[in-house]
């Protein structure tokens, strides 16, 4: 006989993204970098890599003054998390009790909700309307009660791509001063909207960061989650003490000092952001307008004969027609891998 489950667990949905065998196709299905984080990044990493350094618990002096400079941010409000997966974990579990309300909009990121029912939270959802997918910001405030207990939204939003201005996101640090509001800018570098500069102002507001995305380390597994000191001091609380690995730390402090290779990674990406949304408009494939690293093109009933079809030629794209009909999500990294998807694209389509 096995043993029983917590009922919330025994209610969630598996959640299995499609994790493998992807390592020799061209990857534009996980928004990654698609070229690999700074080589400074390996360099540090192999300096620092000794015998004696595997033995010590991690020390996280180092990284912590050395990204408090970077993001201009004191140290005592910023949490290092294992990705952005242990910040939503974290805020969840510092802030929202069995039966509590998450709100997130839909279609967003899978893991506010894995989190949220992980906790036994009830989750409300709010709709990006297709084909523009703006940020439904009126549904949103409407849906906030009193039993609102955090708010989970990705800025720019995947697999939309459509971004929300500060504006909106005041108006609901505003409207819901008793929820743990979290604005996720896993993609902030390729749109340059951040919220971090309302902490101050607001002691509901959280700001992740990640180091997965545009600083090509998803594999090290570390990003950052930023608040009033009394918040970070109750996050810490909640985090186990050493949930990011002393490699990931390094890795983290050598990215920062190398932000050359961030910017012109991004102005490569959108580039070829900008090459594709013309080729699919070449194609008469209609996307949503987009603000980070990856584009969603409308594909009708053929999403995943082109997903499929992609995959046949080494290339992996994510479809997202379960919840956005006929959506299919596709990675920009270089210009020149954009020409390959659209090469693939005009054959079939
Ligand atoms: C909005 C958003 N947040 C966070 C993540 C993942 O973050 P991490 O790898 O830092 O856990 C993703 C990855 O797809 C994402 O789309």
């Amino acid at each position: 006989m096995s043993l029983n489950p917590r009922e919330a667990v025994q209610k969630m949905a598996p959640y299995h993204p499609p994790t493998g065998n992807r390592a020799t196709n061209l990857r534009l299905d996980f928004n990654e970098n698609t070229v690999g984080c700074s080589p400074q990044v390996i360099q540090r990493l192999v300096q620092r890599l000794t015998r004696e350094a595997l033995t010590v618990y991690p020390d996280y002096t180092r990284v912590r003054r050395t990204l408090s400079e970077f993001f201009q941010i004191p140290s005592e409000r910023m949490l290092l998390t294992n990705g952005t997966d242990e910040a939503i974990q974290v805020l969840i579990n510092t802030y929202v009790d069995p039966g509590d309300e998450v709100l997130v909009p839909r279609p967003s990121y899978a893991m506010y909700r894995f989190y949220a029912e992980v906790a036994g939270a009830t989750v409300t959802e709010v709709d990006y309307a297709p084909p523009v997918c703006a940020f439904p910001l009126e549904a949103l405030l409407a849906k906030i009660t009193p039993a609102t207990k955090a708010i989970l939204i990705s800025n720019p939003n995947n697999p939309t791509g459509t971004g929300v201005g500060l504006p909106a996101i005041e108006a609901i640090l505003k409207a819901a001063p008793h929820a743990a509001v979290l604005i996720d800018e896993a993609y902030y570098e390729f749109c340059g909207v951040t919220a971090l500069g309302l902490i101050d102002q607001f002691p509901n507001l959280f700001v992740s960061r990640t180091f997965s995305k545009v600083y090509g380390m998803a594999a090290l597994r570390v990003g950052c989650l930023f608040s009033q000191e009394t918040n970070v001091a109750f996050l810490h609380k909640a985090q186990s003490p050493y949930s990011v690995n002393a490699l990931a730390a390094i890795a983290a402090e050598a990215a920062v000092e190398d932000p050359e290779y961030v910017t012109d990674y991004v102005t490569e990406a959108l580039a070829a952001r900008t090459l594709l949304a013309e080729g699919f408009t070449k194609l008469g494939i209609e996307y949503v307008p987009s603000s980070a690293n990856f584009l969603l093109g409308y594909f009708g009933n053929r999403a995943l004969e082109v997903r499929d079809a992609l995959r046949d030629k080494a290339i992996l794209v994510r479809d997202r027609s379960y919840e956005i009909p006929g959506g299919v999500r596709i990675t920009v990294g270089t210009k020149e891998q954009a020409r390959q998807v659209l090469a693939e694209l005009e054959k079939i389509w």
